[in-house]
């Protein structure tokens, strides 16, 4: 089936403006009666409870969605994550513990490297499931087990449906494990989904943003050089706002966990230099409030995407606020502001004239080394 633009003036546009409705259509898909419900094939694959140990494995935006889920495993389940890019993880063959199994996760089932790192883990004799989009794809066809995302096609080559998609899934298994192994209570681990159930809500919410993001893209389309600083579960979304706005807008961008600021990047930052910060008001806020004011000191200009509350708090002296809808539970922040990291970057991309869908250099799927 061919797949159209739908009156927007790219596929990313579209892709992003999907997200609402693929977070509900993958709840609605793998949440039954209140109760997370994987398809049973996937659920008996998963032993969570007796897992030492879980590797996850990706590359490009899918791995920055596992670094997402490390925060989130080792927080609502307490069990250890081991993350890797598929091209470094096949080549270091590392050990895998018997009480352990991997997920790979790939939007296009057909990346060579995380196919690669698939087959080394199989080799090992070790329980290896899948997260992708495409049906039939090769990773799904080889893994033990698929938990497919519910993103439909995406023709954008910069993943972001895909990538949010992802998480929920992501989001999803790391409930399932804190169930299996007894570290929240029924009570908790429903408050949690409760706050899954609110994120399309809220990503519909977050994409009214467009228009405040569109303004201050024209004046980021002139940097040469931006800085992403996230802490905690946001630091790989960081990451992954780098990603998007190097990507396609050929802007040099990169992310950095707040904490490391002083351990290297501040050096860069003067007035040339935009900082973007995403922080929702969360336990470790005023750290990051700290972090801002010492860019801030150096003539650096913040971006603060936020919410009302760290608006509040923080929003004095920033160069441009992006106002964030309040999150009932800010574990899960990534889902949603991945939501205004996209639009960064597309909007800028678009104020550069840059081809969007098809960026230079870049395949939409890598299936050669
Ligand atoms: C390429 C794409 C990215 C994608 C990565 C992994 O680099 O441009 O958008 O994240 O491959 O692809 P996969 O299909 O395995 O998720």
């Amino acid at each position: 089936t061919r797949v159209e633009k739908g009156g927007y003036k790219h596929f990313m546009a579209k892709e992003i403006a999907e997200q609402p409705g693929i977070l509900k259509d993958t709840l609605d898909a793998y949440v039954k009666e209140g109760r997370i419900a994987l398809p049973g094939a996937a659920d008996a694959a998963l032993p969570f409870a007796d897992l030492d140990r879980l590797t996850l494995v990706a590359c490009g935006t899918a791995h920055y969605a596992c670094h997402v889920a490390k925060y989130w495993f080792e927080t609502l389940a307490r069990l250890p994550v081991e993350i890797d890019v598929a091209s470094e993880f096949r080549y270091r063959q590392p050990p895998l513990p018997a009480r352990s199994m991997a997920l790979v996760v790939s939007q296009s089932g057909e990346t060579a490297d995380t196919l690669a790192a698939l087959r080394y883990v199989k080799e090992e004799g070790v329980g290896v499931g899948a997260i992708v989009n495409v049906e039939g794809s090769t990773i799904a066809r080889e893994s033990d087990a698929v938990i497919r995302t519910l993103a439909g096609t995406e023709i954008g080559v910069a993943s972001t449906k895909a990538f949010t998609g992802q998480l929920m899934v992501l989001a999803l298994l790391a409930l399932r494990a804190a169930e299996a192994r007894g570290t929240l209570s029924a009570a908790e681990i429903a408050g949690h989904l409760a706050a899954l159930e609110a994120m399309p809500g809220l990503a519909h919410q977050a994409l009214q943003l467009s228009e405040r993001i569109t303004e201050m893209s024209h004046a980021l389309s002139e940097a040469r050089d931006v800085l992403f600083l996230g802490r905690g579960a946001m630091y790989p979304l960081a990451l992954e706002g780098a990603l998007k706005l190097k990507e396609i807008s050929y802007i040099h961008a990169e992310g950095y966990a707040s904490g490391e600021l002083k351990h290297g990047p501040i050096a860069l930052i003067d007035r040339t230099v935009p900082v973007i910060v995403l922080a929702p008001r969360d336990a470790l806020f005023e750290k990051t409030v700290s972090n801002m004011q010492e860019v801030m000191a150096r003539e650096g200009r913040v971006i603060l995407v936020t919410d009302a509350e760290g608006a509040a708090e923080a929003g004095e002296g920033v160069w441009h606020l992006v106002r964030m809808p309040a999150l009932p539970d800010p574990i899960f922040a990534p889902l949603l502001y991945a939501i205004p990291a996209q639009l960064i970057a597309y909007h800028t991309a678009v104020a550069k004239g840059t081809d969007v869908d098809q960026p230079r250099n870049l395949a939409k799927s890598v299936t050669v080394e």
